[in-house]
């Protein structure tokens, strides 16, 4: 075996020391080197900035050496470097790059190239640093790279090579850094690569590797990193990569490696800074010798089968800055009863993470006193089984931003001085035997998004302060003794899940309860709350709602109907009485419903065979009746048909006759009275449609005077104005000299008074004449998205960005999937997004919106849309279609992150807003991004990095040239809902 190999190798060396020969007989000069570099551009398909169509060109009388990309040799004039990195360049490699034969230097890095590398390549023997980096190469490494003498640097990560490792790579002692990371490749690592004498960092994660891991590639003296990670190793890690004296990164996560530790592992690593052995089959204790790699500053050793006590030595780690032993079998040291190696650990000045859930560390909590009580960011130790109270001096903790001591032992009272916790962004204490009243020192948390205290022994009111914790979103306070809401309670309009059930609360459900405007689920199920339910207003995004098992009475009220997104309804066990609002059952998205063990009476409604809910929902009420399925008697048809036909025939006649008589009398007492009656009508809930005057909108707007004049376009003028009752409104005034102005008034009108959806600007009311047309919207007092981007007394943060994105995304997913014909926008931009008091986006502006029938686009010939923010199809052909939304959707996700005009000058060339983020992608997007948003260095940098970017993905998917590609609205605000829960994840607010 090893003789044939050496045999293979002997031949194959013949072969190349032959076309190496035979390379230097065919004399070559600058001119090989142009042809070469010409057919390497004729193999490319796709230039998108056009780089190398203009550039690289023999017509302009200047030297191969002057094009972009290429660098020569200052003595011999030839190719030595070839840089096409980042150009966005699609196409396969020529062959005939093969003779630029004096290139030491070669990039392709981060295009899109195919196909597998050409065998001419083997004749580049002077290379040194090749990268292929994040491109879709395919086929297997080739041998010869193997065979090139002087290769120091191999990037070729982030692509699709499969198969083995070429063995011939163990000949390249020159080698210094092998990136092989994200292929497809398998089989085993070669041991050969131990002859690779001068390597200093291996990186082959995230392939298929099998097998063990060679002990000759650990012992490699000049290694500074390996890492392995994601792969399908097996077998023991061997000792020796323990024993690495320059090793500085041990990256072995998710693989299948079993064994123990040697008990001598610190001994000798003493560049050691991280250490990744997570989610592998590892067991035995935890060495306390580790406690001597003194320069580490990650140990990650969670999910593995490691016992024994966690070592109290690890606070010699002074450079740690996040430990983490989840899930595992460790336990404390026996001697104490305390978890002393917390104790210990008050020396890491930079310990910012500890993270030891889910051991049976089955003791209490030391006093955490020391040097890491303003570092500390992070602690977590849910099920645990820790005993014990908190101890009061978990208040030094400072910078703490998640504590998480949920599924434990620990008794006695929530300490106040948790209040002094400021950062605090997550309090997880449920499930625990934690009793007495919840201190009032909690409402110091301005920053708490996320606090579970449920299933405790929690008694007495909720705090009065409440409402001052103004970053509530999630609040779990089930389980407990809790007696009273207090009316502060309701004010927390931010609030997303509410649970309350199963305590002992008492008294009514106030009106405020609809300021909750984003509240999804809300629990509060087994209590004693009383009294009727009042008309509910807002609430709009609640999708779960229980007031099951409490004393509510009174009849259901009808305007549940307004609870649109409404899935699961549960007013079981009540005495609510009265008939089933008929409007109620046929909420769109209502798939539970249960009025079970009430008082109701009357027929249920029907909703349809299919959708029809079970005997269940409607058990245990006196009176209801209809179909025999739902196990109630029928309804009795004869006193039925009277009252129908009093109800529908009867009734309306003589309500129409009053009408009329009325209507009469009104006529005759004249105009002005007309106008006064009107003006006395429901005013006060905007949502109702009225007409207007002109002489309302006059005085509403001192005039339509200069200085209420907000805004100023084609189509004509926008005034803020007060009407007579107080309200504050947008009046938009059309321009009737241009045709445009009487179009944009009718398709305005047309959207806005056909749909209605919380992303929408809602429309109040119309004026309309033969002269004069205006729109009455609803006022937005924070302006437009335009504004808020570039001037320079406003900022948006990453969040309140996504959100407004996902605001804009919900509306035109309404608009294209949601209405019974779909809207086109058609002038999607951020002078066309504006912000509520709450901040809210709107979409406004629907002049040149359209309408599609059954096609599913249509064509115009007048363009009026916005340069820049158009669709090519429809610039072009004046193709109207959902997908042109979508493209000008992914212009303005990519603007309101870049803050970057699409029309800004430095645009004005070659380079489109689109093609700028695009060759940013995905490595240099800081780059790109609003510098106001992300600087390096900042807190939850890699985050927020990692939230644009995915962001920044989304924005190409939608913004491609042809419209069949683009991603659809739909899609869009699941990615972006996905892409934010992520984020508050990542920056632990979730
Ligand atoms: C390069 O070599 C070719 C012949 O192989 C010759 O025709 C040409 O003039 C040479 N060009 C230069 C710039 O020396
Ligand atoms: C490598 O991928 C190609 C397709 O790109 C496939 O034809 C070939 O069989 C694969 N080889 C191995 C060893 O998986």
């Amino acid at each position: 075996m090893e003789i044939s190999s050496f045999f293979i190798f002997f031949v194959l060396l013949l072969v190349h020391c032959l076309m190496a020969s035979t390379a230097v007989a065919v004399r070559t000069n600058i001119t090989t080197d142009q042809s070469a570099l010409l057919a390497l551009k004729a193999h490319i398909t796709d230039d998108p900035y056009k780089t190398l169509a203009s550039n690289w060109s023999t017509s302009t009388s200047t030297s191969v050496c002057n094009w972009i990309g290429i660098t020569c040799g200052s003595k011999h004039l030839r190719v030595t470097a070839l840089n096409l990195s980042h150009m966005g360049l699609s196409g396969t490699i020529a062959p005939q790059v093969g003779k630029l034969t004096f290139l030491s230097h070669l990039s392709f890095r981060n295009n899109n190239f195919h196909g597998s590398l050409p065998n001419e390549l083997a004749s580049l023997r002077r290379l040194e640093v090749v990268s292929f980096g994040l491109n879709n190469f395919s086929g297997m490494l080739p041998s010869w790279l193997g065979f090139l003498p002087k290769l120091q640097v191999l990037y070729a990560y982030n692509n699709r090579f499969n198969g083995t490792l070429p063995e011939s790579l163990g000949n390249i002692s020159s080698l210094k850094v092998l990136h092989l990371s994200t292929n497809y490749l398998s089989g085993r690592i070669p041991k050969c690569l131990g002859n690779c004498t001068s390597l200093e960092i291996i990186r082959l994660d995230d392939n298929y590797f099998t097998g063990e891991i060679p002990q000759e590639i650990v012992t490699l003296s000049n290694l500074t990193e390996v890492t392995l990670a994601n792969n399908s190793l097996t077998g023991h890690i061997p000792n020796a990569t323990f024993n690495s004296s320059n090793i500085e990164i041990i990256s072995l996560y998710m693989n299948q490696l079993s064994g123990n530790l040697p008990s001598s592992i610190g001994h000798w690593l003493p560049n050691l800074k991280v250490l990744y052995l997570w989610d592998n089959g590892l067991e035995g204790i935890i060495p306390n010798s580790i406690s001597n790699a003194s320069m580490l500053t990650e140990l990650e050793l969670g999910a593995n089968y490691f016992c024994g006590s966690i070592p109290n030595t690890l606070g010699n780690l002074r450079h740690l800055e996040r430990l983490n032993l989840v899930n595992n079998h460790l336990t404390r040291e026996s001697s104490t009863v305390e978890l002393s190696f917390l104790s210990s650990l008050i020396n890491c000045v930079n310990l910012t993470s500890i993270v030891v859930a889910n051991n049976p560390l089955n003791g209490t909590l030391p006093i955490l006193r020391g040097n890491f009580s303003t570092s500390l960011e992070q602690f977590v130790a849910f099920n645990c089984n820790i005993k014990g109270i908190i101890p009061r001096e978990i208040g030094n903790l400072s910078n703490l931003m998640t504590l998480s001591l949920e599924d434990n032992e620990l008794i006695g009272p929530i300490p106040t001085i948790v209040g002094n916790l400021g950062n605090l962004q997550g309090l997880f204490l449920q499930n625990n035997r934690i009793h007495g009243s919840i201190p009032n020192d909690i409402c110091h948390l301005r920053n708490l998004v996320d606090l579970r205290l449920n299933q405790n022994k929690l008694f007495g009111p909720i705090p009065t302060c409440w409402g001052s914790l103004s970053s509530l979103r999630n609040l779990y306070l089930d389980s407990n003794q809790l007696t009273s809401i207090p009316s502060s309670f309701w004010s927390l309009r931010d609030m997303l899940r509410i649970n309350l059930s199963s305590n002992s609360l008492n008294g009514y459900l106030p009106l405020d309860v609809g300021k909750l405007e984003h509240v999804t689920q809300m629990d509060l199920s087994w209590n004693k709350l009383s009294g009727e339910i009042h008309a509910i207003k807002g609430l709009c995004s609640l999708v779960n709602l229980s007031l099951a098992h409490n004393k509510f009475q009174g009849p259901i009220p009808q305007s549940f109907s307004n609870l649109i997104s409404m899935e699961r309804l549960d007013l079981s066990d009540n005495n609510f009485s009265g008939e089933i609002p008929k409007s109620l059952i046929e909420l769109k998205c209502l798939n539970y419903f249960n009025v079970s063990f009430n008082r109701l009476q009357g027929e249920i409604p029907s909703r349809g065979v299919r959708n029809q809910f079970s005997a269940s929902s409607f058990m245990g009420n006196q009176a209801l009746c209809g179909p025999p399925q739902l196990q109630v008697p029928p309804c009795k048809r004869s006193s039925k048909t009277t009252t129908t036909i009093i109800v529908r025939y009867i009734l309306p006649a003589m309500i129409a006759a009053i009408l009329a008589v009325f209507l009469i009398f009104v006529l005759m007492k004249g105009q002005k009275r007309d106008a006064k009656l009107k003006g006395q009508g429901d005013l006060l809930s905007l949502a109702e449609w009225r007409r207007i005057t002109y002489l309302e909108l006059e005085q509403a707007t001192n005039g339509f005077s200069e200085t209420n004049l907000v805004g100023k376009g084609s189509f004509g003028s926008v005034y803020k104005g007060t009407l007579s009752d107080g309200a504050t409104v947008a009046i938009k005034v059309f321009n009737l000299n241009r045709e445009e102005g009487f179009k944009s008034f009718e398709a305005e009108c047309d959207v806005l008074c056909s749909i209605r959806h919380r992303n929408l600007v809602k429309i109040i009311s119309s004026c309309s004449s033969n002269d004069f047309k205006a729109l009455v919207l609803e006022y937005m007092p924070k302006g437009s998205l335009h504004k808020w981007l570039y001037s320079h007394n406003h900022f948006l943060d990453m969040l309140e960005r996504l959100s407004m994105m996902i605001d804009v995304a919900s509306s035109l997913e309404y608009l294209h999937h949601g209405c019974p014909l779909p809207v086109v926008h058609c002038d999607l931009k951020p002078s066309n997004i504006l912000l509520n008091k709450d901040m809210v986006a709107l979409v406004s502006d629907f002049g040149i919106s359209k309408f599609l029938g059954n096609e599913d686009s249509m064509t115009q010939t007048m363009t009026l849309a916005t340069i820049g923010y158009m669709a090519p199809e429809y610039g072009s052909q004046g193709i109207i279609s959902t997908r042109g939304d979508v493209y000008s959707y992914g212009i303005l996700l990519m603007e309101t992150f870049t803050r970057k005009n699409p029309t800004n000058e430095m645009f004005a060339g070659e380079m489109s807003l689109k093609g700028w983020v695009r060759q940013s992608l995905p490595y240099s997007v800081i780059e790109v991004i609003d510098s106001n948003l992300l600087k390096r260095g900042e807190e939850n940098f890699n985050a927020k990095l990692d939230c644009v970017l995915s962001i920044m993905q989304l924005a190409m998917a939608c913004s491609t040239e042809t419209p069949e590609e683009r991603s659809n609205m739909r899609d869009v605000v699941t990615t972006l809902k996905n892409i934010k829960l992520k984020f508050l994840k990542d920056v632990g607010e979730d």
